[in-house]
């Protein structure tokens, strides 16, 4: 059985489609984690960016205020984080949780989900957490259009690793 000595892991995600979703959940099935949804605020005017992607466009803040939760990121021994790509990076609401958590001195695991172009996704949030120990990375190529029981397998094998990686 995974995290056999129980350590603390939160898998904290974004998903505006649920792909990256399906991704976090299977991951913290396998590892016993917590998990954090980041759910942003949605707000009348302000300030707005406009994403496009194949025909489809989503209006938000750069950095979007979540609502609250009551999770504290701080008290995990491993965290993974997960994000859709948007815009060749991470999408806002993964920015509003970097910033808020502040997180340092922690052992993290980056993931994501995208159909292609997955840019600089991790290059952006490795540099945003600099003061922390990078301990694996993966991405997964539209999920649930190549099969949700494909992906699912791949993320639970790269949690295992992951796992045993610091173990
Ligand atoms: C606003 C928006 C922007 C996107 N930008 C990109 C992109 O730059 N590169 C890419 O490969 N996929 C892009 N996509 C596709 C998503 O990354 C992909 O469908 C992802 O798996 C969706 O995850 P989700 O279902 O958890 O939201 C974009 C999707 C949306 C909605």
């Amino acid at each position: 059985m995974p995290n056999e000595d129980d350590k603390k892991i939160l898998v904290v995600y974004y998903s505006h489609d649920e792909s990256t979703k399906s991704i976090a959940e299977s991951i913290a099935n396998e590892t016993n984690a917590d998990l954090l949804e980041l759910r942003p605020i949605e707000k009348k005017g302000g300030r707005k960016v406009r994403y496009i992607w194949e025909g489809k466009s989503v209006s938000m803040d750069p950095v979007p205020e979540l609502e609250p939760y009551s999770i504290d990121p701080n008290q995990y021994d491993l965290i993974f984080l997960g994000s859709p790509v948007w815009a060749m990076s991470y999408a806002p609401p993964m920015e509003s949780f970097l910033k808020e958590a502040n997180l340092s001195e922690k052992k993290i695991a980056l993931f994501c989900t995208h159909e292609g172009l997955m840019g600089i996704v991790f290059q952006e949030m490795i540099s945003k957490l600099s003061a922390n120990k990078i301990i694996g990375t993966v991405d997964f190529y539209d999920p649930i259009g190549s099969g949700v029981n494909y992906a699912a397998n791949a993320s639970v094998n790269w949690a295992r690793q992951v796992l045993k990686s610091i173990s």
